[in-house]
């Protein structure tokens, strides 16, 4: 029976014998067929015939560190055949002790591995290689992720750019259309004195009088009189020069202000083109914006009443300035009875550069500028039809207490 058993492990496992220093005394035919020595080339030979240079020193003496001790060895064992091919095998390692409890012998018993060892290995290759793949790939995405976040940014920075120089150009040309109308100004501060300078030469002329008849009362009249002309010479010289002072903080200001201001400036040259000046309606509705680029708005269109009234001899003179509100706008009519706008020119007079007038009066300046400050630094609107009996320019723009503040729907939305 115990040949039978010994017949039955055998016939299903390589089996091996060696003596206590590791020479091989037993080979059966699972173990030449595995590892391609023939019986007589494995007995007497050391049993590290079959070692593969791959496995540590390490893993030898753990393994006769425990069967030394009389235990039981069990692992997998890579082998290195006769061919020099690759083998795996399960180990386990018995000492065999005689009747006095000392090692006679160990016997190996061993199944082959190999293949199970090996598509493990491809596996876990497998694996590796997959995760290295995913690695890459996240790698790929970042970089990419992080090529277009850098264009995005890139294009930002190139759009604000853009935009910066645009405003820039627009600022210019704001600047050149107010230094071209100038020479308009100067003759308008003419205007302005021309009066005020012919009363100071009376005062000066009476003053010599009253001296020379020595009437203290008489003189003291004149000097305050004189002094008043100056004065309000003065503020007329001030209100010119605030217009061409650099301005750029916006607020909330009242239509009226700007109007005055711009009345101020051309009042005298409306006055002696026999212009009746009009203003109606709520001008005390607030705005928000730099008042300047209004005044110079006005001014625009006043000088161009002024200007239209040269060619129209007949009728009443009149430039009427209405101001109402709708929903959310004040709306600013400025409307004048000078014949309107030419048909021909009708389609073009917000163009740049666009002018009916000879080049010493007008640049094509005017409308264009007009227009560019209503829309951009008061994001309203400046359109122009003809009316009966003129031109009608209507200029809307938000009304300060509904423009930046939020809606009540927007703000139940924010609270949302
Ligand atoms: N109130 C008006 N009545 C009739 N035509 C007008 C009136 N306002 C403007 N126009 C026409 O529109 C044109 C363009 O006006 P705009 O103010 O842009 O330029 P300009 O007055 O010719 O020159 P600038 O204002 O630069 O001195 C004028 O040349 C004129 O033909
Ligand atoms: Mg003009």
């Amino acid at each position: 029976m115990l040949q039978q058993y010994v017949e039955a492990v055998e016939s299903s496992n390589i089996v091996s014998r060696t003596d206590i220093n590791g020479i091989i005394t037993f080979a059966n035919d699972e173990f030449c067929k595995i590892s391609g020595y023939s019986r007589e080339e494995l007995i007497g030979k050391n049993h590290n015939i079959v070692r593969h240079p791959d496995v540590p020193a390490e893993n030898f003496r753990r393994l006769w560190e425990t069967i030394l001790a009389k235990k039981t060895y069990k692992a997998t064992v890579k082998n290195r055949a006769k061919d020099g091919s690759t083998f795996y095998v399960n180990t386990t390692v018995v000492p065999i002790l005689d009747e006095t409890g000392a090692i006679k012998e160990f016997v190996a018993i061993r199944y082959d591995v190999t293949r199970e060892v090996e598509l493990r290995m491809k596996l876990e290759q497998k694996e590796r290689e997959l995760e290295l793949l995913n690695r890459s790939l996240e790698e790929r995405v970042r970089k990419q992720t992080r090529q277009l976040q850098e264009l995005n940014r890139s294009l930002e920075e190139r759009v604000r750019q853009e935009i910066a120089k645009n405003e820039e150009k627009q600022r210019m040309l704001l600047w050149q259309s107010r230094f071209a109308s100038l020479g308009q100004m100067m003759a308008n501060i003419a205007h302005q004195w021309r009066q005020p300078l012919t009363e100071l030469n009376l005062s000066l002329f009476s003053l010599k009088e009253a001296c020379s008849r020595n009437n203290v009362e008489e003189l003291d009249l004149l000097y305050r009189q004189s002094r008043h002309i100056i004065r309000s010479m003065s503020e007329t010289l001030d209100s010119f020069m605030d217009f061409f002072k650099p301005n750029r903080s916006s607020i909330t200001f009242p239509v009226e202000e700007s109007l005055e201001d711009a009345l101020a400036l051309i009042r005298k040259a409306l006055e002696k083109a026999a212009i009746e000046v009009r203003i109606e309606g709520e001008t005390d509705l607030p705005i928000s914006g730099i008042p300047n680029e209004l005044t110079q708005v006005f001014v625009n269109l006043f000088q161009n009443a002024r200007d239209a009234f040269e060619n129209e001899t007949e009728g009443m003179r009149w430039l009427r300035i209405h101001v109402s509100r709708d929903e959310e706008n004040a709306v600013i009519v400025v409307e004048d009875s000078a014949g309107g706008i030419p048909a021909e020119a009708r389609e073009r007079i917000f163009e740049p550069y666009f002018t009916t007038k000879h080049s010493s009066q007008g640049t094509g300046l005017g409308l264009f500028m007009s227009r560019m400050i209503i829309q951009k630094s008061f994001h309203g609107s400046l359109e122009a039809v003809n009316s009966l009996k003129g031109a009608l320019f209507v200029i809307k723009i938000p009304l300060s207490e509904t423009h930046p503040s939020p809606s009540l729907s927007q703000v139940q939305e924010g609270a949302r």
